[in-house]
């Protein structure tokens, strides 16, 4: 594949896009690395570094006018999947246009344009204050989920069971909105899987599911995940369609798209998708288990480039989980993870760390990889969340 002379814009510069950076630089790509300017450890790496606020799409756009790249993207991170879209659009670049990037970072958008289509999802209702919000929730007899219409990271996404935690979880959902939109929908029931369709030229070409591993409601956040799913096969037959109509109805394209489902006992249902690739560590432990380079492929992708993909798995079941602390303080004591497990640890004794607006603090992961394929992978998903939970960490 004749990539020289190929100059691509990389959006991002922390700890999550330094993979993509890397393999970037690795497929000999002319690297133009963006992120505002501070201690990140991207702007380090790139051969190319432009400090501006890759949010603002102004900046954004201005700059891939200057630059002309023959592709933009980035992973792990929502905030300038708009000025992604824009210069997709702009330049006639490979990948989503404003429109798909607009609808993927608003659920008001997401879920009119899935109903409209029939794509399955939770029932919803765009509420303007708690008392809508409680006439939904009587007329709905399981429990609900009050969540902003803008945000990300299960940031202001709060389980409804009873109708006086309502104030509370609506406030808590408007706290989190940008604009101060607010839905509530049914909770659904069920086991949360996802996945990750590789679009290219608006069709799925392969479709990858895993399981996820996720926090305890009220507020479920996504902490670790395992591939294969160990239903793969019969939930493949249930979600390619579904897939399909979703990515056609959101204009999601020449990507990697994350989705994220709840499996009821009506079948699977999206609770969202977006128009780049899963971070948790997903494009890791789907590319272990796949046997492919995530970052290249998403490269190659937003490149316009033909992917060869193979027809079966051609590597290693695995699942991966994040170290995480719900406080923040001086890292005093961390117990040792064997280095019989892959994993990294991003701080050492004595350094501060800081919670995220979600209240968590990340600070490494753990990832099992197992050599047979008939390794069963719940079974490694469970191993790996005993493993990640026992490992003591001390703050103060
Ligand atoms: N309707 C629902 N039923 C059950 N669980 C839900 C529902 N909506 C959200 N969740 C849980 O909350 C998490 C975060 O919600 P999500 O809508 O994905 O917000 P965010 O955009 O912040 O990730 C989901 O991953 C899921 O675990
Ligand atoms: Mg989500």
């Amino acid at each position: 594949m004749d990539l020289a002379g190929k100059k691509l814009m990389i959006l991002g510069a922390g700890r999550h896009q330094m993979p993509l950076i890397q393999s970037a630089i690795d497929l000999g790509l002319e690297t133009h690395v963006c992120s505002i300017d501070g201690d990140y450890p991207g702007i380090v790496m790139a051969p190319n570094f432009h400090a501006v606020d890759i949010s603002n799409q102004h900046q954004v756009l201005s700059l891939a006018k200057a630059l002309q790249p023959d592709g933009i993207l980035t992973t792990a991170t929502d905030v300038c999947l708009q000025s992604i879209g824009t210069v997709v659009d702009e330049l006639g670049l490979h990948g989503s246009g404003l429109n798909a990037s607009s609808a993927c970072l608003n659920k008001a958008i997401l879920k009119q344009k899935l109903v409209e289509s029939g794509v399955p999802t939770a029932q919803y209702r765009i509420v303007e204050n708690a008392n809508d919000a409680a006439e939904f929730f009587s007329d709905h007899s399981s429990s609900c989920v009050i969540k902003p219409v803008d945000s990300s990271g299960s940031r202001g996404v709060t389980k409804v069971s009873d109708v006086s935690e309502i104030q509370d979880a609506f406030q808590t959902a408007k706290s989190f909105s940008r604009t101060g939109g607010i839905l509530i929908e049914e909770w659904l029931e069920g086991e949360e899987f996802g996945a990750q369709a590789i679009v290219r030229n608006k069709r799925c070409e392969l479709l990858i599911l895993h399981s996820d591993i996720t926090t305890a409601p009220p507020r479920r956040i996504p902490v670790g995940h395992g591939c294969p799913h160990p239903e793969e096969d019969q939930l493949l037959v249930l979600v390619q369609n579904i897939v399909d109509d979703a990515i056609e109805c959101i204009g999601i394209n020449d990507t990697i798209s994350n989705i994220d489902f709840i499996l009821t006992e009506n079948g699977p249902k999206i609770i969202e998708l977006t128009c780049r690739m899963g971070g948790t560590r997903l494009p890791e432990v789907c590319g272990t288990y796949w046997g492919l380079d995530f970052y290249a492929l998403a490269i190659q992708l937003a490149l316009g480039l033909d992917v060869a993909l193979p027809a079966t798995p051609q590597g290693k079941p695995n699942a991966a989980h994040n170290l995480i602390l719900d406080r923040e303080g001086r890292l005093a004591e961390m117990d040792e993870v064997g280095d019989e497990f892959v994993h990294e640890i991003y701080f050492k004794k004595g350094q501060q760390i800081a919670v995220n607006a979600a209240q968590q603090a990340e600070l490494g992961f753990v990832q099992l990889i197992r050599d047979d394929a008939i390794a069963i992978s719940s079974d490694l998903v469970d191993e790996v969340n005993r493993l990640t939970n026992s490992v003591r960490i001390e703050v103060n």
